[in-house]
């Protein structure tokens, strides 16, 4: 009441008082809130919506949330919780949940010490923290597009910015040459992020591939920032853990989650792990700030990770399933471009339309083959230069076989009728 009274006779006042001329603020949000984008995966969500409502049956073949059950295991270390109160967690994570990814990463052949992992809420946290530790606002990070969209989202909240890196379909998305991304490279360069196996592309760095990081990042002094959520799910190619160069010990974050692997995504754990101690004290002031990270889904998950094989060996074994029908039932499409994605559930494709946007609204919204149709990613939403990417989509496996061939086979019938109509 007191503040709305003086912002009246502040607006009325004929007084000289500086303060008071000075015009009022606006309530307009940050530069910052402005840049942040809306998923754009969900552009077309609304519509697929709808069109359940009105009966028609809609493939998602546009999301990364995995279908298949989460293991017995973790509720049954739900149900076997037994402290009186869910109390706050250390805010690096619970004894018994760092103790499980030490065991992990060594299962993987990577040694980390408790004391150099920081337990987040899920991979994304890990990520913030990561760019945040390294990086001054403005600053910039290497990224190789297509890129997982939330990185985008990420930098805006940590004020960095993505320097996008363009990779090519012609090769399956593997890194260009070492002159190609030393391009890229300038005074406000802090770190270069890859993910392998990678999400948008599946693609898996090789040997020879990291070990040119390894000198770009040595020869720039730079961080090299590794998302390796999709570790286990390798089929053509071994995926190579940042953490086993040793030559670059101080300046390898690795950045990971339980998510995908077990099946776990609501369960929000992932781990920020480095041998550098000035980035790991660094996230632990991070994650002091913001308490700690759920208690129970660290129990739960704990198991999981003293033990991964027992529930990762199946699910990645249906998924290389899944990714052969892809692949399979891509080549009889005419006019789509693709390649064997070697990791991960996803693969970005070249569509014969010349705007994949376009072609995947009408999909969703107008077309039907016996009452049944697709949801597709456009892939815009993984570049950061503007126009890239304009006629690819993004396919993601979490369908059973049968509902994959299904929907490839309305995909090739719904683009020659397009094709039809948009010559
Ligand atoms: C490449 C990549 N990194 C990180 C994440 C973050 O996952 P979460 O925060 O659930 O661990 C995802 C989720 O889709 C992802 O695809």
């Amino acid at each position: 009441m007191e503040h709305e009274t003086f912002f009246k006779q502040a607006s009325t006042s004929t007084l000289k008082d500086p303060f008071l001329s000075t015009p009022r603020r606006s309530l307009a949000i940050s530069r910052r809130a402005q840049e942040m984008q809306a998923s754009p995966l969900r552009k077309l969500a609304a519509i697929a919506e709808a069109r359940k409502k009105q009966g028609t049956k809609v493939y998602h073949l546009n999301i990364g949330q995995p279908d298949l059950p989460t293991s017995a295991a973790v509720f049954e270390a739900i149900r076997n919780f037994n402290q009186p109160t869910i109390a706050y967690a250390p805010s690096n994570g619970i004894p018994a949940a760092l103790s499980a990814w030490r065991n992990y990463f060594k299962h993987n052949g990577i040694e980390f010490e408790e004391s150099e992992m920081i337990v987040t809420a899920g991979g994304s946290e890990a990520i913030i923290f990561a760019m945040c530790a390294v990086c001054d606002a403005n600053d910039e990070i290497i990224v190789f597009e297509p890129f997982y969209t939330n990185y985008n989202g990420f930098a805006t909240i940590a004020d960095v910015r993505l320097r996008a890196v363009p990779l090519s379909i012609a090769n399956g998305f593997h890194l260009p040459t070492e002159e190609e991304i030393e391009a890229h490279i300038n005074p406000r360069t802090r770190a270069i992020l890859i993910c392998s196996p990678s999400n948008p592309t599946g693609t898996i760095y090789s040997r020879a591939e990291l070990e040119m990081l390894v000198r770009l990042v040595k020869k720039h002094n730079l961080f090299l920032l590794s998302d390796e959520v999709y570790r286990e799910f390798a089929y053509e190619a071994e995926s190579i853990s940042v953490a086993r160069f040793s030559e670059i010990a101080d300046r390898a974050i690795l950045l990971d989650s339980c998510s995908k692997r077990f099946n776990v995504c609501g369960a929000r754990i992932g781990v920020i792990a480095s041998h550098n101690n000035a980035v790991i004290q660094t996230a632990l002031k991070f994650g002091m700030a913001r308490l700690s990270v759920a208690t129970l889904e660290q129990a739960a998950v704990a198991p999981l990770l003293n033990s991964p094989d027992a529930y990762t060996k199946p699910i990645v074994e249906e998924f290389h399933r899944r990714r052969d029908a892809v692949y399979e039932g891509l080549k009889s499409i005419p006019g789509v471009t693709f390649y064997k994605p070697e990791g991960a559930f996803y693969i970005v494709i070249g569509l014969p339309v010349k705007d994949s946007e376009h072609f995947a609204r009408w999909l969703i919204e107008q077309y039907q083959y016996e009452n049944e149709t697709v949801l597709l990613a456009p892939a815009q939403g993984f570049y950061a230069t503007p126009h890239k990417g304009i006629n690819e989509v993004r396919l993601a496996f979490m369908l059973k076989v049968e509902d994959l061939q299904k929907s490839l086979m309305i995909i090739k019938r719904a683009l020659e009728q397009y094709q039809r109509s948009n010559p």
